[in-house]
């Protein structure tokens, strides 16, 4: 059961730059496929105008995301993302500065390691498992409401995620609405602390979460909540205040999005496919993996080289910025049979959709639960499915996040 999708343009597109809120329309203006243009290139290639490597191989990509001369950690200069976070360009706020430095995915060993493991158990396969009925209950109630054609980001995606990361940390599900707002502002100033306005709005956002998360920390806390537990760990003096706000905000910054936008995305792989029909008869776990293989939401990590190593025939130098393009590499034909086909029946044995490495996804478990459960929903709610106007697309900092998506069909009876 495969499909071809449309051609893509070809040419890799500056990823990362100029404007954070790039904004785009149509089915096949998706600005990664931009990034499938990098293949006809050497796998492992340094780009001369953005002085940077790209890294499109799966080969080298899972080499790479293991390799122990690669940093996590963003230095401070100029116009590097955390350089902002840090209090640098127009920074302001004493509580914001340097709160994403702290952010566990932006930290190598022991700190990563420490603040990782910290937080891993809410993530175990049990846990995870436990939210089932809940995200069935989620996804039941907001595929209920009547009408021939449904926005899947706010219709959908954007409230099942918004109110399981709320539950995730132990905050009221009255939250979730507000999440999307700070998580663009956010994501702008991981991307664009050049400029001036787009720092204050980040810290503004930052502040907010951390009000909010210090109000939640006065009250009662479920138990087995995220919030619950890191108050814990400060009480018990393992970690400071700033620890807390830290992995918090990087909970919702890393859980929110991701997922809204993963289920946008497998929506849209689908209907460009023309593939809704066998999807209907696809294992629904399978459909996922390759969903995720096919078009992830996040489509390149950053690391930079902390020694001079060679890969793939080239010289990586000490100091150098390196992107892993995870939705490039995933379209490797080296490693996967066509792989430009969305075919709901392969088995994968791996993909990167969730990175790779010491750093791997922490939530890997439970994204997959929500896109299965919403999938699911859809299928039994929706006999066929088309667009009903064509997707419009947002990009920034490697997530292409969808802005408005809506769909119709013929509903089940
Ligand atoms: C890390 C993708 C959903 C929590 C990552 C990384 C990727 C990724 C590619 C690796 C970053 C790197 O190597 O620098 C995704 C995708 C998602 C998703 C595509 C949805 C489909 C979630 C959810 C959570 C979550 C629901 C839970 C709250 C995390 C955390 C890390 C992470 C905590 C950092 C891991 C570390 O640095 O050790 N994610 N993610 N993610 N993700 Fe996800």
């Amino acid at each position: 059961a495969a499909a071809t999708i449309d051609p893509h343009p070809t040419g890799p597109s500056a990823p990362a730059s100029g404007c954070p809120y790039q904004s785009g329309s149509g089915t096949t203006t998706d600005p990664c496929r931009d990034y499938l243009g990098l293949r006809e290139e050497e796998p492992v290639r340094w780009d001369e105008d953005l002085e940077l490597w790209f890294v499109t191989g799966f080969g080298a990509a899972t080499e790479l995301l293991r390799h122990p001369a690669l940093s996590s950690a963003w230095p401070e200069r100029g116009s590097t993302p955390l350089h902002a976070a840090a209090g640098g360009a127009g920074g302001d706020g004493a509580r914001t500065s340097g709160l994403v430095r702290k952010w566990f995915m932006f930290n190598d060993n022991p700190a990563h390691h420490r603040a990782r493991k910290l937080v891993a158990p809410l993530f175990s396969a049990e846990r995870v498992a436990a939210h089932q009925p809940f995200i069935e209950g989620l996804v039941a109630e907001l595929l209920a409401a009547d009408g021939d054609s449904l926005e899947i980001m706010e219709g959908l995606a954007i409230p099942l995620s918004g109110r399981v990361i709320c539950r995730i940390l132990g905050l009221d599900a009255a939250l979730a609405p507000h999440l999307e707002p700070w998580a663009l502002d956010v994501a702008a100033l991981l991307v664009a602390d050049y400029l001036p306005e787009v720092v204050s709005r980040g810290h503004a956002a930052l502040q907010d979460m951390t009000a909010l998360i210090d109000r939640a920390l006065e009250g009662e806390l479920p138990e087995g909540s995220a919030l619950h537990l890191l108050r814990q760990a400060h009480r018990d003096g393992e970690i400071e205040l700033q620890d807390v706000w830290a992995t918090a905000t990087f909970l919702i910054y890393a859980g929110f999005e991701t997922t809204s936008t993963f289920i946008g995305k497998a929506v849209r792989s689908i209907l460009h496919t023309n593939s809704w029909e066998r999807l209907r008869e696809a294992d629904m776990g399978l459909a996922v993996e390759e969903l995720l293989r096919f078009d992830t939401s996040v489509q390149q990590v950053a690391r930079l080289a902390t020694e001079t190593f060679e890969v793939g025939g080239q010289k990586i130098a000490a100091g150098d910025l390196v992107l892993i393009m995870l939705g490039t590499a995933n379209r490797d034909g080296e490693v996967f049979d066509r792989p430009d086909h969305l075919d709901h029946d392969r088995r994968i044995r791996r993909h990167l959709g969730f990175g790779f490495g010491a750093h791997y996804c922490l939530g890997a478990g439970l994204a997959r639960l929500e896109a299965r459960i919403a999938l699911e929903g859809l299928r039994d709610k929706w006999e066929t499915l088309r667009f009903l106007e064509p997707p419009r697309t947002r990009s920034h900092f490697g997530i292409t996040a969808l802005e408005h998506l809506v769909v119709t069909g013929a509903q089940a009876r």
